[in-house]
């Protein structure tokens, strides 16, 4: 019999410890934070889910590419090595290194959009959309409809809907549409792919009315093994190859490496556009640095160019996959709400279910994060709401899953503390926000008890 047990790919041979709270001294905690979990100091967190961005782990290969980082402020080897691998797993011409990935949005929309234009996604998240809106365009949400509905079951619920996007050019024109992006995978609405059949037709809409697609790239490799694993005729191409076959389909990406980069801070700008790229290295070089660094040490960029080769191994990308799907099984299975089927970075908790007794504008999802972190020390986040406003289809808390981080002991101590919470589920009220900046007012926002 084959053994089926899937195991983490890797051994931990440098470890960090975590520390508990009270109950009590959590309350005290929360208090202090206002409610909102991003005001919390990370050392009273046991598990911290808040996000997948830059809270990997690296591996050996990477940490012996950091010390062979070369810091040269201009021309550096590391820069030449990270381009050559973009360009091969990308295949885009110009590859523009930036400190992460919403300093390639700012330069990519700073460039490209103006007032009074439309850029369409599948589903913007919050840092492309507050650039976009910032100056002064305005970002469009064009997700198939069972992507809005949590517990429907769909292969590739991040996919964007054709139809709309036809409709959109049709109704804005096509001028006022600088560019249409695909966000692989679809992070504001549950971490779900987008397939090869749905790139492939979103990029023939924007071929033919002449629309650059870009690609939002930031998890790309866990969307390649989506699509290897769900869609037909890709069963036996490798992940690269897959991701090879969309960025085909588009005219360049941003990238936070944070994420499937496996680094702990960068992102790229990519295009084929010669004229484009002039001018965005030039605000580059305003607000970020040189070219050949982008913002970045030079052992940032050998980082990133190992983690790129690193998160498409096979290896690695069943563990991810397989590892976020069994919480989401396991919460599933005890009737706990969650977005179906599970991310591929993270899994969503439906807060609107969990919580029915608590209406949107008392924020549903900031208050049950707020419980899984006085429960058991969790730290989440919400997407709904707070981040959205009313543009929110769906009030979500997602647990993120860091890279190579946690092991199925810490995952199961996780699963326990939802059940708890959802067994006291009737008691758990809503919340008054006291605070909040004019954008991105998730990161700072206040609430207080009703
Ligand atoms: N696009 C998507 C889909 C993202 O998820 C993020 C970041 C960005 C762009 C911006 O990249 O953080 O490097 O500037 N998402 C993180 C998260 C912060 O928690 O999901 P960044």
């Amino acid at each position: 019999m084959a053994v089926r047990t899937i195991i983490e790919p890797f051994k931990i041979r440098s470890v960090e410890p975590i520390r508990w709270t009270t109950r009590q001294e959590r309350e005290e905690l929360l208090h202090r934070a206002c409610f909102n979990l991003f005001l919390l100091p990370a050392e009273d967190v046991l598990i911290d889910l808040l996000t997948d961005s830059g809270t990997g782990a690296m591996s050996t290969r990477q940490w012996a590419a950091m010390m062979e980082g070369d810091e040269s402020y201009a021309g550096s080897k590391s820069f030449d090595r990270l381009r050559a691998t973009v360009q091969d797993i990308f295949g885009y011409k110009h590859v523009i290194p930036t400190h992460q990935g919403r300093a390639a949005e700012r330069i990519l929309f700073g460039v490209m959009c103006k007032k009074g234009d439309a850029v369409p996604n599948n589903t913007h998240f919050d840092t492309t959309r507050a650039n976009i809106e910032f100056v002064g365009a305005k970002p469009v949400d064009l997700l198939i409809p069972e992507g809005r509905e949590p517990a429907t079951r769909h292969p590739f619920k991040g996919n964007m809907d054709v139809a709309a996007l036809e409709s959109l050019i049709a109704r804005q024109g096509r001028e006022k549409i600088p560019l249409v992006m695909l966000t692989i995978t679809n992070n504001s609405g549950g971490g779900q792919p987008v397939s090869m059949e749905n790139a492939r037709a979103v990029s023939a809409v924007c071929r033919k009315h002449r629309i650059p697609l870009y690609f939002d790239a930031c998890r790309f490799a866990e969307n390649a093994y989506f699509i290897k694993l769900r869609e037909k005729g890709y069963e036996s191409k490798t992940p690269k190859a897959i991701a090879q076959e969309m960025f085909a389909l588009g005219d360049g990406c941003t990238m936070s490496a944070k994420k499937d980069g496996l680094a702990n801070i960068g992102g790229f700008l990519c295009t084929n556009d010669d004229a484009l790229a002039q001018q965005e290295k030039n605000l580059l070089i305003l607000t970020e640095g040189f070219p050949t660094y982008g913002g970045l040490a030079g052992r940032d960029l050998a980082a990133i160019a190992v983690g790129l080769e690193e998160v498409l191994e096979e290896d690695y990308l069943r563990y991810r996959i397989v590892s976020t799907a069994y919480l989401g099984d396991h919460l599933a299975g005890q009737g706990v709400p969650i977005v179906q089927p599970p991310g591929g970075h993270a899994v969503y908790l439906d807060a609107r279910a969990f919580l029915p007794h608590i209406a949107c504008e008392q924020f549903p999802g900031v208050a049950l994060a707020a419980e899984l972190y006085l429960e058991g020390g969790i730290r989440s986040v919400e997407i709904g709401t707070l981040m959205f406003g009313e543009a929110a289809k769906m009030d979500l808390v997602r647990l993120a899953i860091p890279r190579r981080v946690y092991t199925q002991s810490h995952i199961d101590y996780v699963v326990e503390v939802i059940l708890e919470v959802f067994k006291r589920r009737e008691q758990i009220r809503g919340l008054k926000l006291t605070h909040e900046p004019p954008f991105l007012r998730h990161f700072t926002a206040r609430f207080e008890r009703l």
